[in-house]
């Protein structure tokens, strides 16, 4: 078992200690509008907003070696080459390491005495990525060598810019400035924005054409302009534009040199265009490299990054927790992938390229349930962007880009799911922050134009789409697919072109899917608590009586026997049932029938989980999505039978459906159970690096199952439902400290062993110190409760009247 590395839990860094990871280990820059990615080895891009449309840097994804775009530093001493990052020249390196840390990476590579640091990050609310690079002398002896950087430029369209050659080698154009190189692609007409690569230390020498500096018979691995020891100040002119700067340092024994890096996405405002024909106005660049030229400011920028991540992660921390896996990935790691799941949706990581998938409607709204509590304003108008991206009639955009914020008409709408998610995360708004003006807030209809409808408008259209959508069953229509994307009852795809999501006419369907009446369930059961708490009785009667006539459905239809079935396909024969021969019991339908209330008196619920521990449960990787997977493609199924057995959707562990069973052990008091399926697919937790591969400190999206050849291999990690809903799990059912209308509510569910942990909670203005103690060894239920000493009834800590701004609560467990 090799060892790659380790957390470093104070500092919330995870320290890489060689650079050849099983597959390349991503961190993200940038929370605001500028955002990077970067591996352990510099590998990785930047953009703005947008990866599809304002991409800065290139990145080839299915290349081979992996990961060998991105931000570089070569060290030329003598005969020798190498990067402080080992790639892409491999030299073999004296020492290595790479921390990971919140919105940082900082790369140190040491070699014949020298060592080379270079830190990257994103200043807040910053266009621009900053390295900070060091060079240091180790050696007792004077040393010369010569430092090159490198960045290989995007035409900002990403799509365009792998695809249209005949084009695009004949439009790149940069202009030189002293330490700056400008990259002004289609500058000349209609983009106001260019990049600035700047170095803020005079430089001796650069290269902006490809061709000269990597050479077009050379590769990364050995560029033509360091292998000599000295860049051609070259000018591009067309083909493919790079900034490349030579820096020559001596430097005596002992003695560090240390000077900043800037790349920047300028939008050139209102100022000037031209300074003279063909000749860009750069005051905005050369301000900008005025500024970072203070090495005090580049150490501002970093601690402001640092000081940031302190200040929203102190709105959740659990200091004592016993399960150290737990610990820090609710304290860190886990917030982290928040932040960059409800940043990015699905769109670009090392799996996502950027150019595919813009916002998810479904994910954009549950991204919310594990980032709202950070920062909830932020929140706020992600929910009302989303839900003016539906129509009139319910159906929702299933993605839109961020830059346009408008639905992507390619993939259109018809996933029937999709509706019901905004009900969650507004709640899970107003529990936050008991905002209701949010309600109120106008936010039109895509095909409605001037449309003022509020939000709640969209609420109540959500549940009238699932209402008026339903089949034989009375349960609701599937669409093209529910939550899995892959449950396509209506592509009957017999044609390899076509994308599963959108074959198919939909119209006058019959499938159905009981994921979509579980979640119903749990969407109506949130918003009759919301309309109690806003006073109006009658419209949470209404919603309850919905409620009501759903879970009878839902029992008289889906019940199997020993689980819930799953859907029923176009020809209303069941899927996820004792009767099929392939994929009888599915994940999905237990996990949102036990959450939306279902089996509660009848002991279908503890039953349908019990179901899942036996087929689809293993320890070491988590639970499978159903069993058994399908061998064979079933054009009645779509996507789903597509996967080999194992993999993806097709019996794949995938992680973000499990957190929901997870949530239902919880719901029964099962703390062991709960940690233990918790730590299942905890990727802190993971042993085996080199059988799991991904990052250890973020979830992946899937691990190939105990169906699969390869079981226990992680993949497509960082953007998936994951984050978000580990952290509810982790936060609100295990540790139970729960956001609620009136107040926070005390709920945990915890292993009988477990002594107490404590959590510091600030919400609404108010700092909570809780302390929980098991003195009788339970899992489940609050005996007392008390606040600032004052004992009181019930397990709701009501919000202070008396303005106090600091409360200690002390819960005992035990009831
Ligand atoms: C994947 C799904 C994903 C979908 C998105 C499918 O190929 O298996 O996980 O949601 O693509 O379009
Ligand atoms: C990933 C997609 O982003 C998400 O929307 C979907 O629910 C899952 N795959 C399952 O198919």
């Amino acid at each position: 078992m090799a060892n790659y590395g380790h957390f470093d839990d104070s500092n919330r860094e995870y320290v890489i200690t060689r650079p050849d990871t099983p597959l390349p280990w991503l961190n993200y820059f940038g929370q605001d509008e500028f955002f990077g990615m970067a591996t352990q080895t510099a590998g990785g891009y930047t953009f703005w907003k947008d990866a599809k449309l304002r991409r800065l840097t290139r990145y080839r994804y299915n290349n081979n070696p992996m990961d060998n775009d991105g931000r570089f530093l070569y060290v030329k001493q003598g005969k020798s080459v190498w990067n402080p990052g080992w790639k892409p020249t491999r030299t073999k390196l004296d020492a290595f390491e790479c921390r990971h840390g919140l919105g940082y990476s900082r790369i140190t590579g040491k070699k014949d005495g020298i060592e080379v640091e270079q830190l990257m990050f994103i200043p807040p609310g910053e266009n621009l990525e900053v390295w900070k690079i060091s060079v240091r002398n180790k050696t007792k002896k004077p040393q010369k060598l010569s430092l090159f950087s490198y960045v290989e430029f995007c035409f900002f369209e990403a799509l365009n810019d792998m695809t249209n050659y005949q084009r695009t080698y004949s439009i790149g154009e940069v202009e030189i400035e002293g330490s700056a190189i400008y990259h002004k692609t289609e500058y000349r007409e209609r983009r106001n924005h260019y990049t600035l690569f700047g170095c803020t230390r005079k430089i001796d020498g650069y290269d902006t054409s490809r061709d000269a500096f990597v050479g077009v018979h050379h590769g990364l691995h050995d560029p033509k302009a360091v292998m000599a020891g000295k860049c051609t100040n070259s000018r591009a002119f067309g083909w493919n534009p790079v900034g490349a700067q030579q820096i020559n340092l001596s430097l005596k024994p002992g003695q560090e040199e240390t000077f900043a890096i800037v790349l920047a996405y300028v939008d050139q405002g209102d100022l000037p265009k031209f300074d003279s024909p063909m000749v860009m106005n750069k005051t905005k660049g050369r301000e900008i490299l005025a500024r970072y030229s203070d090495m005090k400011v580049v150490d501002a920028a970093f601690n402001a990054v640092k000081e940031r991540w302190e200040s929203l992660l102190s709105i959740y921390q659990a200091p004592k927790v016993p399960n150290v896996h737990l610990q820090r990935m609710v304290n860190t790691w886990n917030q982290a992938q928040c932040m960059a799941t409800f940043n990015l949706s699905r769109s670009a990581s090392g799996y996502e390229t950027g150019i595919g998938r813009g916002m998810g409607y479904r994910d954009s709204n549950q991204d919310i349930l594990g980032f709202v509590h950070l920062l909830p304003a932020r929140a706020r108008q992600r929910i009302l962007d989303i839900a003016s991206t539906q129509l009139a009639d319910g159906t929702c955009f299933h993605q839109y880009q961020p830059l346009t914020k408008k639905g992507n008409a390619d993939i259109g709408g018809g996933f029937n799911d999709d509706p019901l998610w905004l009900i969650l995360s507004t709640c899970a708004y107003i529990r936050e922050t008991g905002d209701l003006t949010i309600l109120n807030e106008p936010c039109g209809y895509a095909d409605k134009p001037g449309s003022k409808d509020p939000l709640l408008h969209h609420i109540e259209t959500s549940i009238q789409y699932t209402l008026n959508n339903r089949g034989p069953h009375a349960l609701p229509l599937i669409g093209h697919a529910d939550w899995n994307d892959c449950l396509n009852l209506n592509c009957h795809s017999k044609e390899p072109n076509e994308s599963f999501q959108t074959a198919g006419d939909i119209a006058g369907s019959k499938a159905e899917s009981v994921m979509i009446a579980g979640l119903f369930l749990y969407a109506t059961r949130d918003l009759v608590k919301l309309y109690h708490f806003m006073g109006q009785t009658q419209d949470a009667s209404r919603i309850q009586g919905h409620y009501d006539d759903m879970l009878k459905t839902v029992e008289e239809q889906a019940w199997d026997g020993a689980w819930y079935t799953r859907a029923f396909d176009a020809e209303s024969k069941p899927i996820g049932s004792k009767v099929c021969k392939e994929g009888k019991i599915y994940i999905e339908s237990q996990a949102w029938c036990v959450l939306g209330g279902a089996g509660q008196n009848n002991g279908r619920a503890k039953k349908a989980l019990q179901a899942v521990d036996k087929y689809l449960y293993t320890p070491e990787h988590g639970c499978a999505l159903q069993y058994p997977p399908y061998s064979t493609y079933h054009s009645e199924l779509g996507e789903v039978s597509s996967y080999p057995p194992g993999y993806k959707e097709n019996a794949g562990v995938f992680s973000h459906n499990n957190t929901w069973i997870h949530i239902g052990w919880t719901m029964f008091g099962e703390g062991e159970k709960a940690l233990e399926y918790y730590l299942s697919i905890c990727p802190s937790a993971k042993k085996d690096h080199d059988v799991y591969r991904s990052e250890p400190y973020v979830y992946a999206q899937m691990t190939a199952s105990q169906f699969s050849p390869t079981p226990g291999e992680g993949k497509n990690s960082w953007l998936t439902g994951t984050g978000a809903w580990s952290f509810v799990v982790a936060s609100q059912s295990i540790l139970g400290v729960q956001p609620d209308y009136t107040g926070l509510r005390i709920d945990p569910c915890i292993p009988k062993k477990w002594k107490g942990f404590s959590v510091s909670r600030k919400f609404r203005g108010v700092t909570y110190s809780i302390e929980v103690t098991n003195p009788k060894s339970k899992s489940k239920g609050v005996k007392s409760l008390k606040i600032d000493g004052q004992k009181i009834a019930g397990n709701v800590i009501p919000l202070p009247t008396d303005g106090r701004t600091a409360v200690k609560v002390e819960v005992t467990l035990g009831a």
